[in-house]
C-alpha cells in the first residue's frame, strides 16, 4: 500500500500588517497585555474587497502545485479546511476549483476549525493509500478579519486572530518508511460553546421562549440570522479563554505522545513540532511538558496571530523555506480548538 508524502507545500500572507498598537484604535488595549498573554506582536488582515479565503487559498496553491512540479489540471481531490468561508455555503472548495480553472474534481470542505488542517490532511491520506487519488491539494485558509467584534468588548478574542492561507499537495510514495506515517483525530463535544460562533444557526436557542413549534410567518425567515442577532451583536466568535487553555494544555501533548508512540518513537526522535499556532503560552506549556529543545519546535504566531485552519500549512510552509526541515526529517503536527477538537500527524520528510 502506499503512503502519501508532501510533494509541494505554499503558504500566503496578505501585505498589511496591523501591530497591537495599531487595535488600540479600535479598543482598549495595550502591546504588553496581549504580547504577554499570547506571544503575539502582530498579525495579518486581508484586503477588505480583493482578497478573501479563497483568494489566499488559491495564491498558497498556486505555489504548492508550482513546487510538486505539476500543474492545477493534475489535481485530482480537493479538500478545504476554513471557518471563514466566503460563502455560508457553498464551500470553498469548488471556489478554488473554479479559481484553478481544474478538471470536475471532488471537492470537499472540512469545519473543525483549529484543528481542521490536521482533519484535511488525515482524508487525504486515507484517499492516497487506497489509491483512489493520485494529487490531492489540501488547504487551510481564514479570513479573520471580517467577522471579529473589535469593539472593548470583544478584545479577549479579536486580539488573537489573523489572516492567511497554506496548502499542500499530497502524492504516493512507495519509499519505505518516508511521508505521513501516522495520522490521530479526536473530539469532546462536551464544551463545544466555549469556544463556537452560534450564529448564524439552526440552534434553537434564538428563542427565549420555546415558540419553535408555533412561529408566525413574519418571523420565518428571522430564525437563522435575525435583526435582533445583529443588534445585540450576537454574530461574533465567543471564547472562554481560560477554558480552552486547562484544555489544551492536556490534549496537545497527548496527541503528540500519541503520534509517536503509535510509530515507536519517543519525544528525543522529534526533529520538529508544529503545532497549531493557538497562543504562544500553550506552545511553550506543552514544549517543557514534553521537554522539547527551543530547535525542536517552531513557532510563528508572533508574526501572524492565531490563522486557525492556516496556521500549520504556514508554519509548515515557513520552517521548510526556512531550511529547518530536511529530508528524513521526522515532524509533528499538533492542533486543539473549537469542538472541542484535537488531531496530530507524524511525518517523515
Ligand atoms: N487587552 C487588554 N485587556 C484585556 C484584553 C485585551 N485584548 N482582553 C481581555 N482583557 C482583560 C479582561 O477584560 C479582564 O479584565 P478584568 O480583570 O478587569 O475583568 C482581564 O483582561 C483578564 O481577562 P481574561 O479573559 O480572564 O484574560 P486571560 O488572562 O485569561 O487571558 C487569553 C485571555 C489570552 C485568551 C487566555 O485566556 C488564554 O491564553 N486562553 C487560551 C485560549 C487561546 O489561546 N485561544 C486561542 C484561540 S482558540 C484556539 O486556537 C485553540
Amino acid at each position: 500500500m502506499p503512503q502519501s508524502k508532501i510533494a509541494g507545500i505554499g503558504m500566503y500572507v496578505p501585505e498589511h500588517i496591523v501591530t497591537n498598537n495599531d487595535l488600540k484604535k479600535y479598543m482598549e488595549t495595550s502591546d504588553e497585555w496581549i504580547e504577554e498573554r499570547t506571544g503575539i506582536k502582530e498579525r495579518r488582515y486581508a484586503h477588505r474587497t480583493n482578497e478573501t479565503t479563497t483568494t489566499m487559498a488559491v495564491e498558497a496553491a498556486t505555489i504548492a502545485i508550482e513546487r510538486a512540479g505539476i500543474t492545477p489540471q493534475d489535481i485530482d481531490f480537493i479538500i478545504f479546511a476554513t471557518l471563514s468561508p466566503d460563502y455560508y455555503f457553498p464551500g470553498c472548495g469548488v471556489l478554488v476549483q473554479r479559481a484553478m480553472k481544474m478538471k470536475e474534481i471532488g471537492a470537499l470542505d472540512i469545519r473543525n476549525q483549529c484543528s481542521g488542517f490536521v482533519y484535511a490532511l488525515s482524508v487525504a491520506d486515507q484517499f492516497i493509500k487506497t489509491g483512489m487519488y493520485k494529487n490531492i491539494l489540501v488547504v487551510g485558509s481564514e479570513k479573520h478579519s471580517f467577522g471579529l467584534d473589535f469593539t472593548t468588548r470583544g478584545r479577549n478574542v479579536s486580539v488573537i486572530f489573523g489572516d492567511g492561507a497554506g496548502a499542500v499537495v499530497l502524492q504516493p510514495t512507495t519509499q519505505e518508511g518516508q511521508g505521513i506515517l501516522n495520522t490521530h483525530l479526536h473530539s469532546d463535544g462536551e464544551s463545544a460553546e466555549i469556544l463556537a460562533m452560534y450564529n448564524p444557526g439552526t440552534h434553537a436557542n434564538h428563542w427565549t421562549t420555546n415558540k419553535v413549534a408555533d412561529f408566525d410567518e413574519a418571523e420565518i425567515g428571522q430564525m437563522f440570522m435575525s435583526k435582533d442577532m445583529i443588534d445585540h451583536d450576537q454574530n461574533f466568535p465567543f471564547m472562554d479563554g481560560p477554558a480552552v487553555f486547562k484544555k489544551a494544555i492536556v490534549k496537545f501533548p497527548e496527541v503528540i505522545m500519541e503520534a509517536l508512540q503509535a510509530s515507536g518513537f519517543t519525544h528525543a526522535d522529534l526533529n520538529l513540532l508544529i503545532p497549531h499556532q493557538a497562543n504562544l503560552r500553550i506552545a511553550q506549556f506543552v514544549q517543557q511538558k514534553l521537554q522539547l529543545r527551543n530547535d525542536q519546535v517552531y513557532n510563528n504566531i508572533q508574526q501572524y496571530g492565531n490563522t486557525t485552519a492556516a496556521s500549520i500549512p504556514i508554519a509548515l510552509c515557513e520552517a521548510w523555506q526556512m531550511g529547518k526541515i530536511k529530508e528524513g526529517d521526522l515532524v509533528c503536527l499538533a492542533a486543539f480548538g473549537s469542538g472541542f477538537t484535537w488531531a496530530s500527524a507524524l511525518i517523515r520528510w
